[in-house]
């Protein structure tokens, strides 16, 4: 099957990275389309995965704007949906990962007609969206979708409840390569001596820096434990939230935890960082719709505490596999991150357990095969 994937996204959020996994295996046949230049067209190039940049046009539509502002958006599209079009007409479906790639690839569906399908990587609810935002994405998804792909329970759930047809999704959880997560030994000291980690009881925190992420939550649980506790934040302000950006930095200083705190930006040795860390914390303050970090971690065998909604609670079971805490709420995480601390084997245990269960239920083959099945039934 030849198909043309759009994402709107020139740089790699979780849905760019998943989509470099769903991509790969059409690779020879297929291409991928994006509306922004960036470091995402350079990973789909390392993957030998053909890309183009559809438009270097910012397409000005926010995740919060109007009605007003998202038709005076529609006029800046039109010579992307002719290209679209032009393009998708050697392709035999069009599948979209983003959310302006649907509106556009909805379009271009009619007009080339061949079939859509749209990957739904987030929450459909007014706590992400705006009631505009929402009500296209779902009247897009409606009438031109053939297969909605949910990333995870919760995001199929917001869907329906916004209105979706329930008949054409189907849940596909994000697949990982198990082995990309098992690191030696030296390699995990070596990391551990770079960023003088030796020693200490270090806490990770992998994602890109926005509020809704929740960095200040595990700051915030780092001042409530004992000093030898330490913290890496890792990933940058890709969606330009410099202001929460240097909010956190300010808050690091105000709490006096300058030495405890190290800010790494945006890094690709998530597998060996992860390793290197006591613990992994998740901290989203909004549901997550999936949380592929969560499941990182997990591949890694380090514990995991996760923010308890959305789609981190059909990752984890308190307990068994990681821990959650009510999101917000930095006490309760400071708590479990000390108990952690102490009940060292117990955690070993968890942390064991955790990485055998995702080594099976998110194989990178089999959600692949779960995708393919999806395609050739519904197109
Ligand atoms: N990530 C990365 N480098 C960083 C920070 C994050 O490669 O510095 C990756 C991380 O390993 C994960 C993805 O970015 O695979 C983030 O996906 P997630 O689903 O956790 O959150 P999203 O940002 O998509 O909401
Ligand atoms: C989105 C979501 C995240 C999910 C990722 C991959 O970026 O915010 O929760 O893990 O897509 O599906």
């Amino acid at each position: 099957m030849k198909i043309l994937f759009l994402d709107q996204s020139g740089k790699p959020g979780g849905a760019e990275l998943c989509l470099i996994d769903i991509a790969k295996p059409y690779r020879d046949r297929s291409l991928v389309g994006l509306f922004a230049d960036g470091d995402f067209k350079t990973l789909l190039q390392q993957n030998q995965i053909p890309v183009e940049v559809l438009t270097t046009k910012p397409i000005q539509v926010k995740k919060q704007s109007n009605l007003f502002q998202a038709l005076a958006s529609f006029q800046q599209l039109i010579p992307l949906l002719i290209k679209v079009v032009k393009i998708a007409k050697k392709y035999d479906l069009i599948y979209a990962n983003t959310q302006k790639a649907l509106v556009i690839g909805a379009l271009a569906s009619v007009l080339s007609r061949r079939p859509l399908v749209y990957h739904l990587h987030d929450i459909l609810s007014l706590e992400h969206f705006s009631p505009i935002n929402l009500r296209v994405a779902v009247t897009l998804a409606n009438t031109f979708a053939s297969l909605v792909i949910a990333n995870s329970q919760a995001s199929q759930t917001a869907f329906t409840q916004a209105g979706g047809k329930a008949e054409i999704t189907a849940i596909v959880y994000n697949g990982f390569a198990s082995k990309n997560y098992q690191i030696p030994e030296a390699e995990i000291k070596q990391i551990q001596q770079e960023l003088d980690l030796e020693s200490k009881f270090v806490i990770g925190h992998f994602s890109r820096i926005a509020p809704w992420k929740g960095q200040h939550i595990l700051i915030a649980a780092l001042a409530k434990c004992p000093p030898q506790v330490t913290a890496i934040l890792v990933g940058d302000a890709l969606f330009g939230e410099q202001n929460y950006a240097q909010e956190l930095h300010q808050q690091v200083k105000t709490l006096g935890l300058e030495n405890r705190v190290k800010f790494l930006g945006f890094r690709a040795d998530i597998p060996q960082l992860m390793s290197a860390c006591n613990i992994v914390t998740h901290t989203s303050t909004a549901p997550e719709p999936f949380g592929r970090v969560i499941v990182e971690a997990m591949l890694c065998g380090t514990p995991v505490i996760a923010a308890k909604a959305g789609g981190a609670m059909e990752l984890v079971e308190h307990g068994v596999n990681g821990f959650l805490t009510t999101p917000g709420d930095s006490k309760e995480l400071a708590k479990v991150i000390n108990t952690c601390r102490e009940e060292i084997e117990i955690t070993a245990t968890i942390a064991n357990n955790a990485r055998n269960i995702a080594s099976q239920r998110f194989d990178i083959a089999t959600i692949n095969q779960q995708i393919a099945q999806l395609l050739s039934s519904g197109n």
